[in-house]
């Protein structure tokens, strides 16, 4: 691990891992959210238990995930502090289109946005979670159907919901170039390959941040 993150190279191979990890996350994270839109009575329960009890999600994966979100910014920071020190003279024409695109040059702007959010999201979700399933006192931990209503009680508030919008859009960017960005990080260039990598990349990077932005929105207009 040492030597994964000593040089340059190592860095973004290790960042772009960790990204790959989070890419997935995503994907499991909106398909149990998803479940909400089917209401009350609906699956949404169920999945939110045994992703909150199951011992192997809370004491394996859930460690794993906190590490890779923390290693994923810390790194993003590190990587971005190095590239400043190696071009202390800012390049005159690195001001357009015509070289990078104004996303890949600003993920450092997206991904504080996204750590702002997660700072809300883990307050409005996690915290309370965990003070309820841990701290004794603190609310009835034998209530085991009350995630959807929480949930839904969230998106009550529509600076929130615009907040959360305003985040889900940052992400979407943020995934445009991440997500083939994280391919090439770990050597992934084929001729026949790196077109649908970059077109898979495309529509993931709008269908998440709009299928996070549909949950957001339609408990908001359902309240
Ligand atoms: C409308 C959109 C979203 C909803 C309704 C939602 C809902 C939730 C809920 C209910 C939890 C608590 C799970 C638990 O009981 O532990 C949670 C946790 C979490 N969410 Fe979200 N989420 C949304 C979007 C996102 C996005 C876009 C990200 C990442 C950029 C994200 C990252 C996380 C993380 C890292 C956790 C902690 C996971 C854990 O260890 O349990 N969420 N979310």
């Amino acid at each position: 691990m040492a030597g994964l993150t000593s040089s340059t190279i190592g860095r973004k191979y290790a960042m772009a891992l960790s990204a790959m990890f989070l890419l997935i996350f995503l994907i499991m994270h909106l398909s149990v959210n998803l479940l909400s839109v089917f209401g009350e009575e609906g699956p949404f329960n169920a999945a939110s238990y045994f992703m909150g009890y199951n011992p192997a999600v809370q004491f394996l994966m859930q460690p794993i995930l906190i590490f890779a979100v923390f290693f994923h910014f810390i790194m993003g920071f590190v990587l971005e502090m190095k590239n400043a020190k190696a071009r202390p003279v800012k390049y005159n024409v690195n001001n357009g289109a015509a070289n990078s695109s104004w996303v890949s040059r600003n993920m450092i702007i997206s991904g504080a946005v996204i750590l702002a959010f997660l700072a809300l999201h883990m307050y409005d979700f996690w915290f309370h979670e965990m003070t309820y399933k841990y701290v004794p006192g603190d609310g009835d931990s034998t209530d085991l159907v009350r995630f959807w209503g929480e949930l839904h009680e969230k998106f009550a508030n529509p600076i929130r919901v615009g907040f959360y919008v305003v985040a889900f859009v940052l992400l979407g960017l943020h995934l445009a170039h991440g997500f083939q960005s994280s391919f090439q990080s770990v050597g992934a260039r084929h001729p026949k390959y790196t077109p649908v990598i970059k077109a898979f990349g495309k529509w993931y990077s709008i269908l998440i941040p709009a299928g996070f932005i549909f949950i957001a929105i339609f408990h908001y207009v359902t309240q």
